[in-house]
């Protein structure tokens, strides 16, 4: 079996002002990156994922761009990116950067001049409307950082959309300039050596062409965002956009190997049509359902199941666990549950993403009022909406700072940092990067876990147990999402016992099984099973 890099990569997202600052500005940068290769070798990833170094005024830190081929300082120069691409690459690593082709900072030159005038050329790259008949917005979209997402222009006379903030002004995708011009963005980093893209709320590019209004949310009420006040129905994955993404697949498979992620927020039957007709679409959309999924042995046996029935023939999965916009899985399953989802995220079928500092169990920092930085929050205050809690520096060391910046770090450095460090968790044989690392090489190691087939075993109360097939070769995991110890059964599938690979207490290496295995509280176990026998399969 042939698989791409991708599909037996582990992909490591960095939020880059928060990993590694060098130069004491207090924000992480690129050289900053570079520096701390080493330790991403040594965790086993294969692939990182930058979140945007363009230039941007930083109204939402990197997703507001004002020059799609131009570093922003902060973050260094075109050649640290250069030296951070050769490093890399020399490592062993891919490097796969974030495109945010849906709208651009209203800084952007292509703005300026589309605002400058009705008849400027550039006027329909974003989108233009005339105020409706009383005078106000053109319909009842909504931003999805709050009001209307309508922002009126007074020199000319009209509103121009904008899914986000006011300062990020949707690009017009219908406009087959818009389109050429980024893929020529994508063509300039493709040939500079990127191994991909992240592309930033792709279900988002086209709109509406009739700008209907979006239903009403029945299910709307107190302690929701206001933009769920609205059903985006016209205002998101709309039909068009899967020739729109076929067609960004045709600029990038002339490069050998690259890969296109998808962002995307749908449920999974929306989902998956991102992989396209005839996978003609993003490689990965990007699988965000163990985000909101309830944390037990049933929701995600049952979510597993949906999603391996749903990818299309040839589609393959992939599984996510946090982001830099969602709180931190540590803080989300609790401190006990995190080996658990370690190794649920690492022993799934499909390709999976780290987010910095999971692998330390960092936890969601309480951000102060005087702290915040998020302009989802700023708008949105009240509703725990902020997302600067789970972009807090990364905790290197217990030195001032933990080890992130000389200066003064802009987001407030987790009251942890002085026993969840990188440094401490490399002396500590217990500490949870011990297990990624151990879960890491294990995945390299087993091929039943990266070719594998998903077969579920059973659910039991607490109990999800699963196993991964390929040419004979039958891994088992079992996982106890409760506290109390518990007894799995793996009978009738395994006739014979087995030998434990892995414990997520990382102890219990090489123990031999029966039919029966017993599990701690909260523990996990990757089991290897003799190979499979005519006998052996039920
Ligand atoms: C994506 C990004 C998020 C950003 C938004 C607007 O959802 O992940 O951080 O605020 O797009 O660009
Ligand atoms: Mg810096």
């Amino acid at each position: 079996m042939k698989l791409e890099w991708w599909q037996r990569a582990v992909i490591y997202q960095i939020y880059p002002r928060s990993f590694q600052d060098s130069d004491g500005d207090g924000i992480g940068d690129l050289r900053g990156i570079t520096s701390r290769l080493p330790y991403l070798v040594e965790l086993g990833i294969d692939a990182i994922w930058l979140s945007p170094i363009f230039s941007s005024p930083m109204n939402d830190f990197g997703y507001d761009i004002s020059d799609y081929t131009a570093i922003d300082p902060i973050f260094g120069s075109l050649s640290d990116l250069d030296q951070l691409l050769a490093a890399a690459h020399d490592l062993g690593l891919k490097v796969i950067l974030d495109l945010v082709p849906n709208h651009t900072s209203d800084q952007h030159a292509w703005f300026k001049q589309s605002r400058s005038s009705r008849v400027n050329q550039k006027r329909d790259w974003y989108i233009w409307r005339d105020p409706s008949a009383d005078g106000g917005v053109p319909n009842n979209w909504q931003s999805e950082f709050g009001g209307p997402a309508w922002e009126f222009d007074q020199l000319t006379g009209q509103y121009y959309y904008h899914a986000f903030l006011p300062s990020q002004p949707d690009l017009n995708w219908r406009n087959v300039h818009v389109r050429e011009a980024i893929y020529d963005v994508m063509r300039y980093w493709l040939r500079r050596g990127v191994d991909g893209f992240r592309i930033d709320v792709i279900w988002h590019l086209i709109k509406d062409d009739q700008f209907r209004d979006n239903p009403p949310n029945p299910d709307f009420g107190p302690g929701r965002p206001p933009h769920e006040a609205v059903i985006p129905l016209y205002t998101t994955d709309r039909p068009e956009i899967h020739d729109v993404i076929s067609e960004m697949r045709r600029v990038v498979d002339p490069f050998p190997g690259r890969l296109l992620i998808g962002e995307i927020y749908l449920p999974i039957e929306r989902l998956v049509a991102y992989y396209g007709h005839d996978l003609s679409g993003v490689h990965l959309p990007f699988n965000f359902a163990l985000l909101n999924t309830p944390w037990d042995a049933e929701h995600i046996a049952r979510l597993i199941d949906t999603y391996e029935a749903a990818i299309p023939p040839g589609g393959w999965p992939n599984w996510v666990l946090g982001n830099h916009d969602r709180p931190r899985v540590a803080t989300r399953v609790g401190e006990d549950q995190a080996p658990l989802a370690a190794t649920l995220l690492l022993t799934l079928r499909g390709t999976p993403t780290i987010y910095y500092g999971e692998e330390l169990g960092m936890q969601q920092v309480p951000i102060g009022a005087e702290d915040i930085q998020d302009p989802f929050e700023r708008n949105v205050p009240g509703l725990g909406v902020g997302r600067d809690g789970c972009r807090t520096p990364m905790q290197w060391d217990a030195s001032r700072n933990a080890g992130f910046t000389s200066g003064e770090p802009w987001l407030p450095v987790s009251l942890s940092f002085r026993d969840t460090n990188v440094e401490s968790a490399q002396r500590d044989p217990g500490a949870l990067l011990q297990l990624y690392r151990a879960l890491i090489r294990l995945r390299r190691s087993t091929s039943a876990l990266v070719f594998g087939n998903y077969r579920p075993i059973s659910i039991a109360k607490d109990i999800l147990v699963y196993a991964r097939e390929y040419a004979g070769e039958r891994v088992v995991v079992a996982l106890n999402f409760g506290s109390e110890a518990i007894l799995a059964t793996l009978w009738p599938y395994a006739s014979a016992g087995g030998r434990i690979l892995l414990s997520s207490r990382l102890d219990r290496r090489g123990e031999m099984i029966d039919q029966h295995v017993s599990l701690r509280g909260h523990e996990a176990l990757v089991i290897e099973l003799g190979l499979e026998t005519a006998s052996s399969r039920s």
